[in-house]
């Protein structure tokens, strides 16, 4: 795809991830109409997550008709120029009013992602990164943390039933012991986010879904961190491991979560 098509799906990202937003808040003005379940134990979604997605959808379909989307609520099919939205990442603290949840969007072509975009309302932080262009913050160019301890380190650590729960104590119990501060603050957009602009410095995870991991994974790649190879394989619709970092600490997170 030329640099002027992405730079287009990049724009029409960041005005609709912004409107997906403030449409996500509204619902928390009515508590009434957020209509709160659990799609499995743990995995919480409102009426909120279905709506927003569908707005999303219909927003990027009506400027590029031919594109193919695959969303976390909605569904849709991977395409070899694909969409792959997560309207609300980090639906738990949504529903319990916390202000720490974000929607992200990503475009992939040709097995890449080329663009990732996320928003946090809360902080009206608005987070862009295009492949070979960088990434920016409101319009910022962000950079990750200059961090290259373990032991000065903040990780954020995710966890999903999806996974082994002594797998997870054995990843988070391996940090502690090198020392690192972890927290698990349950949107792994918005962590991934955070790592791209230096709050954090680093992100892991056993299992994410492509619409959690993809556009965060651009903006930490674009803002010189390391990530793993995480579209290997059909990740795209199975999902994967995904670790993101500050190069120098990369390779120490990554042992963590080797499998003995
Ligand atoms: C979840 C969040 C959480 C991560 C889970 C995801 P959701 O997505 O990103 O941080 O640990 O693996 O499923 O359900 O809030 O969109
Ligand atoms: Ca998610
Ligand atoms: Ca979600």
């Amino acid at each position: 795809m030329s640099p002027n098509e992405l730079a287009a799906r990049q724009r029409a990202a960041e005005i609709v991830a912004r409107d997906a937003g403030l449409l996500a808040r509204r619902y928390l003005d009515d508590p009434g109409a957020l209509n709160v379940t659990f799609k499995g134990p743990q995995d919480v979604v409102t009426a909120a997550d279905g709506a927003v997605e569908r707005m999303i959808v219909a927003a990027l379909r009506a400027d590029f008709p031919v594109d193919a989307f695959l969303g976390e609520e909605g569904g849709g099919a991977a395409g070899d120029r694909c969409w792959v939205i997560d309207p609300i990442d980090g639906t738990a603290n949504f529903a319990r009013g916390l202000p720490h949840w974000c929607v992200s969007i990503a475009f992939v072509a040709g097995g890449r992602t080329e663009v990732g975009v996320i928003y946090d309302p809360n902080g009206d932080l608005l987070y862009s990164a295009r492949r070979g262009a960088g990434a920016w913050r409101n319009a910022a160019p962000i950079r990750v943390s200059a961090t290259n301890d373990l032991a000065r380190a903040t990780v954020d650590i995710g966890y999903s039933r999806r996974t082994e729960i002594p797998d997870f104590a054995r990843i988070m119990t391996r940090l502690l012991e090198r020392g690192v501060n972890v927290t698990q603050s349950q949107s792994a957009a918005l962590g991934l986010a955070r790592v791209a602009d230096g709050r954090l410095d680093g992100y892991a995870e056993r299992h994410l879904y492509a619409w959690d991991a993809l556009a965060g994974l651009l903006l930490v790649e674009e803002a010189g961190g390391r990530v793993n190879a995480f579209l290997e394989g059909d990740a795209l619709t199975v999902g994967n491991e995904t670790i993101a970092a500050t190069p120098a600490l990369y390779a120490g997170i990554a042992s963590a979560l080797e499998v003995v």
